[in-house]
């Protein structure tokens, strides 16, 4: 049985279509591998559950081995971020951050989103055509976090060109140096957001920096090096995801045009829609956990130190929890899919990208009745993470 497991994310063929190779991992406890480090596949959604509600046995700071932990130092340069600490550190960073980004303020950029969407697609309409990814889904995220940090949108394509070389990290295999190019990116990206904050420091406006820099408690406040951690995490964490949940929800719609054409039909599906597209092919394939002691799941043990691959897109497709799971149904019943993980990390932006990618996909429903894919025989190429999967493009017909 284990020869037929193979897990090799620098694999292009294996990236490409990862859902098939996770198979022979479920109903079974973590498969124990060796890549560079000692690694554990998490696949069963009970078990990826188990791990991620448990931050005492499974933590998420980062391995000193990895390329990330080279990537933290020169990106967030010692600083805590929550994504990759612990409580109490995590607990005080995500209580300091929530009293500024509130969902008050995601409800208030609704009407800007759906501006921006309507815009973005006018463009595309002088076409016969539209490119998903470059036409709306990576401009949409990158212009509403833009618009939310109170930075001119004007400079998106500078700061989206450095967090691409910035993500292109995780292609590098534990325990290999970063490549300059990368170092650089973070280098540039530290510099435009530091100067970004200084300015809101001495003239402070409604946007969610000067929010940031005002947000403390009785006796506790973000020092500086976090604020811009928080500020590039935001920035890390929420464009390309989005990103990449337009660009594979549009993929699964066009590959499907019975809910295409549902979802054209009942536009107030469109929330549901979204929850389906996450848990059928979600933007993020896994996240990393580590246990500093000896630490029992599904029966089988894991040595201390191993780097725990909890496949939360694989967990969304165990059958064991999900009935036909690789059937993609938007009237499907919402039953707690992980693609934005759970437990104490659970995704702080998750409203925002639910409201981004629910007014995308309503308007251009709606404004392109002849919506599908340009070639539908053609193979989709992929952009070069595992762990954040997203087509490179996506060419749509719309006449
Ligand atoms: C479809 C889009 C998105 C997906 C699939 C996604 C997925 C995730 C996942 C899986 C985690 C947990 C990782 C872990 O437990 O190790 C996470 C955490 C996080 N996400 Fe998202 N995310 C998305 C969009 C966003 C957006 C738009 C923002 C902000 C603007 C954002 C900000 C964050 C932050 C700050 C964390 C860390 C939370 C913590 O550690 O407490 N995400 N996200």
């Amino acid at each position: 049985m284990d020869e037929q497991i193979y897990f090799n994310p620098w694999d292009e063929a294996f990236r490409a279509n990862p859902y098939p190779y996770y198979r022979p991992l479920y109903g079974r406890p973590p498969y124990p591998l060796n890549l560079f480090i000692p690694m554990a596949l998490v696949a069963n959604y009970d078990h990826a559950v188990e791990i991620l509600q448990d931050h005492q046995r499974f933590s998420s700071k980062q391995q000193t081995t990895s390329a990330f932990e080279e990537q933290d130092r020169t990106l967030f340069a010692g600083s805590a971020t929550m994504l990759f600490s612990d409580p109490p550190t995590h607990t005080r960073l995500r209580k300091l951050v929530s009293r500024a980004f509130t969902p008050k303020r995601i409800r208030d950029l609704e009407p800007r989103i759906r501006e921006i969407s309507a815009t973005l697609l006018d463009r595309a309409a002088t076409r016969g055509e539209i490119e998903v990814v470059a036409d709306l889904a990576t401009p949409l995220p990158v212009m509403v976090i833009a618009e939310m940090l109170g930075i001119p949108p004007g400079d998106y394509e500078r700061f989206k060109h450095w967090s691409d070389r910035v993500v292109e990290s995780d292609n590098v295999p534990p325990g290999m140096p970063l490549p300059e190019e990368i170092k650089q990116a973070a280098r540039d990206l530290r510099a435009y957001f530091s100067a970004a904050i200084e300015a809101r420091r001495r003239a402070p406006g409604d946007d969610l920096i000067s929010a940031l820099v005002a947000a403390h408690d009785e006796n506790d406040a973000l020092d500086a090096g976090e604020l811009l951690a928080f500020v590039l995490l935001l920035l890390l964490a929420g464009n390309e995801t989005t990103t990449n949940l337009i660009g594979n929800g549009m993929l699964a719609l066009g590959r499907n045009p019975d809910q295409l054409e549902l979802l054209r039909g009942r536009p107030e599906l469109a929330p549901r829609a979204v929850e389906e597209m996450l848990r059928y092919d979600g933007p993020v394939q896994s996240t990393v956990r580590h246990n500093r002691e000896v630490v029992e799941i599904g029966g089988a043990r894991i040595e201390p130190e191993t780097m725990i691959f909890v496949i939360l897109a694989a967990a969304n497709r165990d059958p064991a929890h999900f009935r036909d799971p690789d059937r993609f149904d938007i009237t499907r019943e919402p039953d707690g899919h992980l693609a934005f993980g759970d437990g104490i990390h659970f995704c702080l932006g998750a409203a925002l990208a639910r409201l981004e990618a629910a007014i995308a996909f309503g308007a251009a429903v709606a404004r392109f009745p002849r919506l599908r894919l340009a070639q539908p025989d053609a193979t989709a190429h992929y952009k070069g993470s595992y762990f954040l999967r997203g087509l490179s493009a996506l060419r749509m017909a719309i006449k």
